[in-house]
């Protein structure tokens, strides 16, 4: 086994891979008023595709594999790909990031198929603005999909909150209380330009270095130890089972311990979150090539991975694809 470090000695052993740019919600961060056309179907890597890739990113010392979206328990058969995955030697932890919405009925495949957590995204905790931010969705299922996951097992269950100003920047106080007494661990991200050109505005945006001042005032935090290396840095009010995280996606580069490449779900290795640059791995795996051209394709994505992204210093996000079509 051989675990691929980049050309800034950075081990790149996570693949966040995207099954599909559709979702059941409109988030007016991530999309358009009208949504996004969609990637057609045969376009989608199939499940079987995606675990060939897989197997040979694992050879390559790839551990961690995130499933994600547009709102990937909204294709078919998710459990398939999932119990795939897991029989792959290697792979440690296998993860999802959703809206939740249909988490109630399908928390319990999930478990049993072998997914280890997840990650939650939930921008309000009053239905009438859950319903404004989302476009449509309703809170009670994200909650009771929440709620679902913590008793599968699904955790840490962690809650993805996007404060904007003027829209729900209110609530982080009471987000932050929700670990007082409860185990969620509520991360505070924020709020990037990609996908969202007619909302995102610098006054909108809140750094995270706010957000945490608001959060101190109401208690104490005291940094945790994350197990892995990730966006998020981790506290805890004294005594609290909850954890409270913050992603400063835009002002302190985690770009430096970045461990991640992304699959979106049309088959392009993305180096980067922010990089237009991509690497078309369809063509090889549906030609049936073998193994050593796949891996020379995951060499060159990581071969290109940037050093960090300069999105704070950039004036125009058009050239940026939506989130959904990314997958965060
Ligand atoms: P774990 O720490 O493994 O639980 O997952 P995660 O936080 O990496 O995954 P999640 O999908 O929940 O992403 C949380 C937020 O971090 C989203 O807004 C992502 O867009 C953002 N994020 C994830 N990876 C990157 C990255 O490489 N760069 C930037 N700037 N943001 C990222
Ligand atoms: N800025 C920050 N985070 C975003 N996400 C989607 N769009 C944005 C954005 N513009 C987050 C979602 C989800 C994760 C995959 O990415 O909240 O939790
Ligand atoms: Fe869908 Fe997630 Fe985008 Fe919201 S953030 S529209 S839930 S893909």
């Amino acid at each position: 086994m051989d675990l691929i470090t980049d050309k800034y000695k950075r081990v790149i052993d996570y693949l966040r891979i995207s099954i599909t740019d559709r979702c059941n919600l409109r988030c007016i961060y991530c999309m358009p008023p009208g949504g996004i056309r969609p990637i057609e179907h045969k376009s989608l890597l199939s499940y079987e595709e995606i675990t060939r890739l897989v197997e040979v990113a694992a050879r390559l010392g790839v551990r961690k594999v995130r499933i994600t979206g547009g709102e990937p328990l909204a294709r078919k058969n998710l459990p398939f790909l999932i119990e795939s995955l897991g029989r792959i030697a290697g792979i440690e932890d296998i993860s999802l990031t959703t809206n939740g919405l249909l988490l109630k009925q399908l928390a319990r495949t999930l478990a049993s198929a072998g997914l280890n957590r997840v990650n939650v995204s939930l921008d309000s905790l009053y239905p009438e603005r859950y319903r404004r931010i989302t476009r449509g969705g309703d809170l009670h299922d994200a909650l009771d999909g929440i709620a679902e996951a913590e008793k599968a097992g699904l955790l840490p269950v962690k809650i993805n909150v996007i404060p904007m100003r003027g829209i729900n920047d209110d609530e982080i106080e009471e987000f932050s209380l929700l670990t007082r007494d409860t185990a969620l661990h509520v991360r505070f991200i924020e709020f990037m330009p990609t996908g969202s050109r007619d909302l995102w505005s610098r006054d909108r945006y809140i750094a995270t270095d706010e957000i945490r001042e608001r959060v101190s005032e109401l208690g104490a935090l005291t940094p945790v130890r994350a197990r892995k290396s990730g966006p998020a840095r981790y506290f805890r009010f004294n005594g609290a089972p909850g954890v409270i995280g913050f992603i400063s996606a835009i002002t302190h580069h985690f770009c430096e311990s970045c461990n991640r490449l992304r699959l979106t779900s049309d088959g392009k290795l993305r180096p980067c979150l922010f990089s237009e640059t991509e690497i078309d791995v369809k063509p090889a795996l549906r030609s049936g090539a073998p193994d050593r051209e796949i891996e020379r394709l995951l060499r060159l994505a990581v071969e290109i991975k940037p050093e960090r992204h300069s999105i704070a210093s950039q004036h125009t996000f058009d050239h940026l694809k939506p989130m959904s079509k990314i997958g965060g």
